[in-house]
């Protein structure tokens, strides 16, 4: 696996991605996942990207987020092809996965997430690129 994108959470969108284009990574795009409550910007960094993520509602798990913890690193995403078998994988060797079957998340990309309490503090998000 590779990593597809590091997840960090933003209190406001538009400025952080300006700050960050800034310092060279373009801006990919930005859209709205209202499932999880969040808008999300990519920024490229070069094969990987970045995922500023900021809340729309003030249940959502990004603002619980960043009420707890203020904005920083929220996840670390692998790209695999096949995420059922990633899934399965996880399950097998006792990481705490918390979605059953791919949940549908940014540009419809089929994603789950790893509880930290598995995954030595870290959220994970497996990522089955479109193909
Ligand atoms: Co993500």
């Amino acid at each position: 696996m590779r990593i597809h994108h590091v997840g960090i959470a933003v209190r406001h969108l538009e400025g952080a991605a300006e700050r960050f284009a800034a310092l060279g990574l373009p801006l990919a795009g930005t859209e709205t996942v209202d499932a999880e409550g969040v808008r999300i910007a990519f920024l490229r960094a070069g094969d990987v990207n970045l995922e500023l993520l900021e809340a729309i509602r003030p249940d959502s798990p990004i603002a619980r987020f960043l009420g707890r913890r203020g904005e920083g690193v929220h996840h670390i995403a692998f790209a695999t092809d096949d995420i059922a078998a990633s899934i399965r994988t996880a399950r097998s060797l006792g990481f705490d996965v918390l979605d059953e079957a791919p949940r549908v998340g940014h540009g419809g990309r089929k994603v789950a997430f790893i509880h930290p309490r598995s995954a030595h503090g870290v959220l994970l998000e497996l990522v089955q690129d479109l193909g």
